[in-house]
C-alpha cells in the first residue's frame, strides 16, 4: 500500500453525514415509539417505495435474497420447474431458484452490457421452463422487450432482479414494472441502502402480493392465524425509517452517479486498453457499479490497490463455474461471454458523494498503469 490517501470504493459514512440530522431524527422516532418490527414505519416505506417504482404493491422483507425466494414461492414454483437466469450475477439470483424447489438454467450474458443474452434465451426454453429472471446488472437494464417477448410466447413469468438497479429505465419505463414481480435489495452499499439488511418485492398483482406477504410473515397476516407455513422475513422499523429518509434523495444520488460515470468514461476512453461501460440504446443506467474491462485486469487491480484506489470485482467467477454448480458440469464454451468477462472486469469507486478530485485520482492511477 502506498502512503497516498485511499480513494474508497464506496463511502457510506459520507452519505450518512450528508443527511445526518434526518437519519438521527428518524431513528429516534422509531425508538420512541418502539415500532421495531413492522408497524407504521414499515407500512409507510412500502407505500413510498411502490410509488417510487410505479408499482401497485410493495412487500418488504429481510433482504434481496429472501425477496427472490418469496417471489418464486408466491408464484408457486414446483419441484423440477426450470427457471432461466443470467450466468453472471450474484449467487442470490440462482441459489434461491434451487431453494424454492426449481432447477437453475443459466443463460450467457451479453459481452458488453453484462445482462442476459437475449439471442440465446429462447434456445434454453423447454417444456419444463416456467420463468425467467433477468438481472439488471451493475444498474443497466436488461433488454426487456426481448425478455418479455420470449416470456409471452412461451407463457413464462418474469421476475426482474433489480437489486442493483433502483430507478433504472428501459425505453423510458422503470425497471421493476415489466415482470409479474421485481425484487430489490437495500443492502447498505446499494443505490438505496439501509443500515443493515433489507429487501422488497414489488408487483401489480394483488393476489401475488398477498401470497408473498403471508409467506414472509409465518404464513399469516394476523398473529395466531396461519393459513400456511411460511418463513420469518421482515423489514424492521429502524431500517424502514432510514430507507424513507434516503428514498427522498435517491433521484439526486442517481443523477450524481450518472454524472460521475460520464466523467469517468470521458477520460478513461482515451486510455489505451480500457473499455468503459457500454450503454445499450434506450437504457438509463444507474451505475450501481462502474465496471470497466481490461485484458490485464489482475495487474491493473493490483496497481490500483498499490496506488490507494479500492476496487471490487463483480463477479470474479461466473455462476456456472462456481463449485456450488459443479454438479451441472458446465464448460466455458457454453457461456463464452460470461467466461471472457469474468477475468476482465473490475469495478471502480462509485458513490454519489465522490468528488471531482477523487475521480481524477482514479483516472490518474489508471493512466499511470504501465501498459
Ligand atoms: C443481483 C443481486 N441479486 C440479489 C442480491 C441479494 O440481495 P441481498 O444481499 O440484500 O440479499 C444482490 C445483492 O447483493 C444482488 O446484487
Amino acid at each position: 500500500m502506498s502512503n497516498k490517501p485511499t480513494i474508497p470504493y464506496a463511502d457510506l459514512y459520507a452519505q450518512y453525514l450528508s443527511i445526518k440530522s434526518d437519519i438521527d431524527a428518524a431513528i429516534e422516532e422509531v425508538i420512541k415509539s418502539s415500532a421495531f418490527i413492522r408497524g407504521p414505519f414499515v407500512e409507510r416505506f412500502e407505500k413510498e417505495f411502490a410509488n417510487a417504482v410505479g408499482a401497485r404493491h410493495c412487500v418488504s422483507c429481510a433482504n434481496g435474497t429472501d425477496a427472490l425466494y418469496i417471489a418464486m414461492t408466491g408464484l408457486g414454483l414446483a419441484p423440477g420447474d426450470e427457471v432461466i437466469t443470467s450466468a453472471h450475477s450474484w449467487i442470490a439470483t440462482s441459489e434461491t431458484i434451487t431453494q424454492a424447489g426449481g432447477r437453475v438454467i443459466f443463460c450467457d450474458t451479453d459481452r458488453d452490457t453484462f445482462t442476459i443474452d437475449c439471442a440465446r434465451l429462447e434456445s434454453l426454453v423447454t417444456p419444463r421452463t416456467v420463468g425467467i429472471i433477468p438481472v439488471h446488472l451493475a444498474g443497466q437494464p436488461a433488454d426487456m422487450d426481448a425478455v418479455m417477448a420470449v416470456a409471452a410466447k412461451h407463457k413464462l413469468w418474469v421476475i426482474e432482479d433489480c437489486a442493483q438497479a433502483h430507478l433504472a429505465q428501459y425505453k423510458g419505463r422503470q425497471v421493476g414494472t415489466f415482470g409479474v414481480a421485481a425484487t430489490f435489495s437495500f443492502y447498505p452499499g446499494k443505490n438505496l441502502g439501509a443500515m443493515g439488511d433489507a429487501g422488497a418485492i414489488v408487483t401489480d398483482d394483488a393476489g401475488l402480493a398477498r401470497r408473498m406477504a403471508i409467506f414472509a410473515r409465518h404464513g399469516g397476516l394476523t398473529k395466531g392465524e396461519h393459513e400456511i407455513e411460511g418463513i420469518n422475513s421482515r423489514l424492521d422499523g429502524l431500517q424502514a425509517a432510514i430507507l424513507s429518509v434516503k428514498l427522498r434523495h435517491l433521484h439526486s444520488w442517481t443523477q450524481a452517479r450518472r454524472r460521475l460515470a460520464s466523467e469517468y468514461s470521458e477520460r478513461l476512453q482515451r486510455i489505451d486498453g480500457v473499455q468503459v461501460p457500454v450503454i445499450a440504446a434506450d437504457r438509463e443506467h444507474v451505475f450501481h457499479l462502474y465496471m470497466i474491462k481490461h485484458e490485464r485486469r489482475d495487474d491493473l487491480a493490483g496497481h490500483l490497490a498499490r496506488s490507494g484506489v479500492q476496487t471490487s470485482i463483480n463477479y470474479p467467477v461466473a455462476l456456472p463455474f462456481l463449485p456450488a454448480y459443479r454438479r451441472f458440469g458446465h464448460r466455458p464454451e457454453e457461456f463464452p461471454n460470461a467466461f471472457a468477462n469474468q477475468s476482465r472486469i473490475v469495478s471502480l469507486p462509485m458513490f454519489a458523494e465522490m468528488t471531482a478530485a477523487q475521480v481524477q485520482g482514479v483516472v490518474q492511477a489508471i493512466a499511470s498503469f504501465p501498459g
